[in-house]
Order: C-alpha cells, then sequence, then structure tokens
C-alpha cells in the first residue's frame, strides 16, 4: 500500500516536472535565437540555466536550496544516496563561484563535468526516469562543451601548444617558469646542502636525489638516524606546477613546503631555523653571497624562498611535449593509443593539466575499498585529508600525484604499497574507476607513461643551441 502511494506521488511529481521542463526548453530556444551574439555573462547565464534546469545542484552543492519536490516522501529517499555520492564527488559550488566573479574553474573539475557530459552520464539514469524533464539536450551538452573549451583556452592552454591540442585536458609543460637566476644558484645550493640537518647527514637531495627521478625509490622515506617516515616520497621534479604539496596538501606553496622537513623531527630534525641559520652563517663565503641575493641575510623565510625558486627550475620536457607541440612523430603509434585510454578510460579526469595531476585531491579507492584489499593495518597517513582537514568525509582522499617520470619514481601511492607500473595503473583501474583493463590496453596505457620520462637541464648548464648538448640529469627511456 504504501509503496503504491509513494509510486503515485512520484508520477505525479514527475508530471509536474515534465511540464515545467517543455516551457523551460521552449523558453531556452527562444533566448537562442534572440541572442544577438554571444558574449561572456549571456554564456554563464546559459550555463547555470542548464544546470538549474537540470536539477544538478540538487545532489552536487551543499548550499544550494533544495527544489520544492525534494522534500515529496519518496522522491527524497529515492536519491538520498545519490544525494550523498554526488556532494562527495563534484562540488558545483566552486564552478558556481567561478562563474560568478570571472576566476579560473578548476582544470579537474573541467574535465570531469566534460567527461560526464560527452558521456551523457548526469544526471544518474535512475533520477531521470523519475524526473524525466531532467537530462541534458543535445545543445545543453554542445553549449556545456565549448564552455569548458573557452575556459581552457582563457585558463590553461600552454603557450606552443598545438591548435588541435588546445582543448585537451593534459597540456604540455611551460618552457619555463619565471624565476630569479641569482635565487636559483642559491637554492640549488640549499637543496644539495645537509647542513640544513641535525646531524649534517641528510640534505633535500637526499630523499629527492635529481639522478633517480626526483625520488629516493623507498617505500617510505628514511630520515635521520635512520627514521622512518610515514609515506612514500614525490618526485620534485614538475612540483611547481601542483596547486598544494605533500599527499594530504598541508602545504600551499613550494616555500610552505620547504619550511617543513628541516625541522621535521623524522626527515631532517633540526631544532630551529636559528640553528640553521647559525650553522650556514659561520661560512662566510656562503653567508656572503646569500646577503647579495637578500639583504636581510640568512633566515628560514629567506632560505625556503631561494629553495623554492630552485625547484620552479626542475621542468622535465618529454617525448610527449613534443607530440602536443606538434611533432607527430615524437610518439609512436602505441603511446599515442595509450593517451587516448588515458582519457577515454577516466585517468585524465584526475591526472589532469601538464603535470598530470597535483590539481585536486581525491578519494583512493572511490570504485572499490582499496584499503580492505591491501591488508596492511591502516596508518595514520592513510587518512590523507582528513588528517589537515579533520572532516571525516576526507579520509582517504588524497592529492593526485602528478604521473611525469612516473617510469623512474617506484614504489607507488602514498604508502608504496605497488612495485610495479604496470600493477599500478591496472590498480588504478580497478579501485577509481570500476574497470578491469584489458593487458593490452595495460600494456599501451603504461607506454604513454613511459613516454612522460623527461629530461632536466639543470640552471648552470650551457643554454645556447651550439653548446654541447647538456646531458640528461637521470636515465633515459629504455
Ligand atoms: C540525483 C543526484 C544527481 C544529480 C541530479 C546530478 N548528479 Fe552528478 N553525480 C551524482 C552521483 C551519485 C555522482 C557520483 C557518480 C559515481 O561515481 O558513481 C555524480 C558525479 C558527477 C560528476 C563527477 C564525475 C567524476 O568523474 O568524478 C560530475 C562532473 C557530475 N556529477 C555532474 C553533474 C551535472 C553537470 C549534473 C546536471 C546536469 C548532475 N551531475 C546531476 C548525482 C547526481
Ligand atoms: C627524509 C627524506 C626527505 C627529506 C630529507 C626531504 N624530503 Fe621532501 N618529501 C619527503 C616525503 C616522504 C614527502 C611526502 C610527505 C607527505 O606528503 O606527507 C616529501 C614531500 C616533498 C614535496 C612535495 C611534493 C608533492 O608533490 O607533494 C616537495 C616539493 C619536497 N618534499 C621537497 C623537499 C625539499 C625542498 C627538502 C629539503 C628542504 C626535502 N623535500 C627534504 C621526503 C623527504
Ligand atoms: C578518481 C581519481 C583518479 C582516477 C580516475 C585515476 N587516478 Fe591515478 N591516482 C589518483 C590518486 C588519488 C592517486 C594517489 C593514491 C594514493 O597514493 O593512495 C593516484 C595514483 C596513481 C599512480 C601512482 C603515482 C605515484 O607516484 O605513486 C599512477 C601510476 C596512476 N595513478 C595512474 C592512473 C591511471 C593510468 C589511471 C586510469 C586507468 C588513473 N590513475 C585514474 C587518482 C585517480
Amino acid at each position: 500500500m504504501k509503496k503504491i502511494f509513494v509510486g503515485a506521488v512520484a508520477l505525479l511529481a514527475a508530471g509536474y516536472l515534465g511540464l515545467s521542463g517543455i516551457a523551460w526548453y521552449h523558453d531556452t530556444l527562444h533566448a537562442e535565437s534572440s541572442a544577438a551574439q554571444p558574449v561572456a555573462s549571456a554564456e554563464t547565464a546559459q550555463i547555470r540555466d542548464i544546470l538549474n534546469r537540470n536539477a544538478c545542484y540538487y545532489c552536487h552543492s551543499a548550499t544550494a536550496a533544495l527544489p520544492p519536490y525534494a522534500s515529496l516522501p519518496g522522491i527524497r529517499q529515492l536519491s538520498q544516496y545519490d544525494i550523498d555520492k554526488g556532494q562527495r564527488y563534484f562540488r558545483l559550488d566552486a564552478l558556481f563561484n567561478a562563474l560568478r566573479d570571472g576566476s579560473p574553474p578548476g582544470q579537474a573539475d573541467l574535465a570531469k563535468l566534460e567527461r560526464v557530459v560527452t558521456n551523457d552520464a548526469m544526471p544518474p539514469m535512475r533520477f531521470r526516469l523519475v524526473h524525466w524533464s531532467t537530462g541534458l539536450s543535445q545543445h545543453d551538452q554542445q553549449t556545456l562543451l565549448t564552455w569548458i573549451a573557452h575556459q581552457r583556452k582563457r585558463w590553461y592552454v600552454t603557450p606552443g601548444v598545438a591548435a588541435a591540442f588546445e582543448n585537451e585536458p593534459v597540456q604540455p609543460l611551460p618552457q619555463a617558469l619565471p624565476t630569479d637566476p641569482r635565487k636559483v644558484a642559491l637554492g640549488m645550493q640549499l637543496f644539495h646542502d645537509p647542513r640544513l640537518s641535525v646531524d649534517n647527514s641528510l640534505s633535500c637531495a637526499s630523499c629527492h636525489s635529481l639522478s633517480t627521478g626526483g625520488v629516493d625509490n623507498r617505500k617510505r622515506s628514511l630520515g635521520v638516524r635512520g627514521q622512518l617516515g610515514g609515506v612514500n616520497a614525490p618526485t620534485v621534479f614538475n612540483a611547481a606546477l601542483n596547486h598544494m604539496q605533500f599527499w594530504d596538501g598541508r602545504a600551499a606553496t613550494l616555500q610552505g613546503q620547504a619550511g617543513g622537513p628541516p625541522l621535521n623531527p623524522v626527515e631532517m630534525a633540526s631544532a630551529s631555523w636559528q640553528q640553521i641559520v647559525g650553522e650556514l652563517n659561520a661560512d662566510p663565503s656562503f653567508a656572503n653571497a646569500f646577503v647579495k641575493v637578500y639583504p636581510d641575510g640568512l633566515s628560514g623565510p629567506n632560505i625556503t624562498d631561494a629553495i623554492a625558486e630552485f625547484e620552479k627550475t626542475l621542468l622535465t620536457p618529454s617525448r610527449f611535449d613534443a607530440w602536443l607541440r606538434g611533432n607527430t612523430e615524437a610518439l609512436s603509434r602505441e603511446e599515442v593509443h595509450g593517451y587516448q585510454l588515458f582519457k577515454s578510460t577516466g585517468c585524465a579526469s584526475c591526472h589532469v593539466g601538464a603535470n598530470l595531476g597535483g590539481q585536486s585531491f581525491e578519494r583512493m579507492g572511490r570504485a572499490g575499498d582499496y584499503f580492505a584489499a591491501r591488508g596492511e593495518a591502516l596508518t595514520e597517513a592513510d587518512n590523507g585529508r582528513a588528517n589537515v582537514t579533520h572532516d571525516p568525509r576526507d579520509r582517504q582522499w588524497f592529492k593526485v600525484p602528478g604521473l611525469r617520470n612516473v617510469a623512474l619514481t617506484a614504489p607507488y601511492f602514498h604508502d608504496g604499497s605497488v612495485t610495479d607500473l604496470r600493477e599500478a595503473v591496472r590498480k588504478m583501474a580497478q579501485y577509481q574507476l570500476g574497470t578491469t583493463l584489458s593487458e593490452a590496453d595495460v600494456d599501451a596505457l603504461t607506454a604513454f607513461l613511459k613516454s612522460l620520462t623527461g629530461t632536466y637541464v639543470p640552471p648552470s648548464a650551457p643554454m645556447s643551441a651550439s653548446a654541447p648538448a647538456p646531458s640528461p640529469a637521470f636515465a633515459a627511456q629504455p
């Protein structure tokens, strides 16, 4: 009896929405034909209208008022599961703010939106069955895809990318980032200077060697006195392109990041910046060189500023970049196929941008329980982003790592639990996308990932084309 009642209400609600849906549709057609020329604000209004009409806010905004039909019995229960899940995995609020004040929408958000629009995946089918006025029309889809292309062109295109690749979720590395070469030179020295550690045993390079892909290739890093750290070391190469640093994103900038290790008791364990500054000041030649660039002399903020400046030079262009810049011969057919799979299976909606990651936090195990399958006891580090936000919903969310040079940076994941790149690819498909890849697809994806191994040109190396070619800072790919 109750079920029949709920069903009837659902049908009524659906009918109501259906009718208003048709009215909306006519409005849009009308608006379209009378619009003289598309201006940015008209485009923004169109996007908001599409998102409104299709109840996108209903499941993807924490703040938007729910539409009236949400309170009808049955309707609400029907999609509470979708609302909870939708809110966890995609927030329109950030996108909406960007629409409102013309700031850049997140690159990962754009890629995800593109994916669901292209696959006609949203709203979810079981929602559309009841709310049959929703579902993106072809015109809606085109409008959204055009908006995404405009946003990418406005905010994210790397200068020099081939015209055909301007609208890709992944972009080539920039040729260089603006830096002050004098600070870079100091930062390079400091990066290799063990005096940053309590017993002069470790420098940044001890765990981020530039000749081994910017990592230590250990499951978890070893700090001073052989102390075992909590997570696997990510690479410093291309880290300047990340929106946040560390697996849990607890540092916003490279400078903020560089302030961590020297005083971290498990890493370099210095007692204070004073202690480090005292030791460096006892070296007059270094202290004098430093004061020439930083007139107020050695200090924590100045030391980390110089290191961060140096890290901005750690870019590693690869064959993939040459390909995106228009050299069609730079990749093999299998590598190109791997890149197509990288986009079509959905890897690129998390591993997005010039570093193929570093732009967003994602749940490890969004499509299956990675941690249960791992078997090892849970650690504090497994809490990921929640350690910073203290929001239980952020448990097991991590910064999506960049994938450049990934062939050199084993073992993989924040816990360093996987040693083989092919296995990491399989696990990603399983736990992030809920799919099982064929071995041929694993081959192609892995071949593509290997094409991301790049070359680092140290800032001191001769830059002119006539000078002898600088040797690659780490092994060329096999
Ligand atoms: C009834 C609730 C509901 C509505 C309405 C809805 N969504 Fe979703 N959305 C979900 C759920 C649930 C997920 C998570 C899907 C999953 O991973 O299983 C999701 C995921 C997404 C994602 C993330 C996909 C990814 O790869 O992470 C995007 C983008 C998205 N929705 C956009 C939209 C847009 C645009 C609309 C309106 C056209 C919309 N949604 C309407 C429930 C909804
Ligand atoms: C004992 C080994 C060790 C030392 C020494 C060390 N690091 Fe790290 N580094 C790590 C580990 C482990 C992480 C990941 C920590 C986390 O995410 O919680 C990390 C993270 C980073 C990141 C963030 C990269 C990303 O994608 O999130 C950067 C950048 C970095 N280190 C640079 C430095 C610099 C600069 C120094 C010297 C001041 C330094 N590291 C010293 C082990 C080390
Ligand atoms: C829903 C977002 C998401 C999707 C989709 C996704 N990844 Fe990931 N990827 C992550 C996160 C988050 C991590 C880090 C997880 C951890 O360390 O626990 C990661 C880690 C990785 C790593 C290990 C990198 C390292 O340095 O440790 C590789 C390799 C990788 N992904 C490849 C892929 C491939 C290939 C695909 C497509 C088959 C894919 N990913 C799809 C979010 C995603």
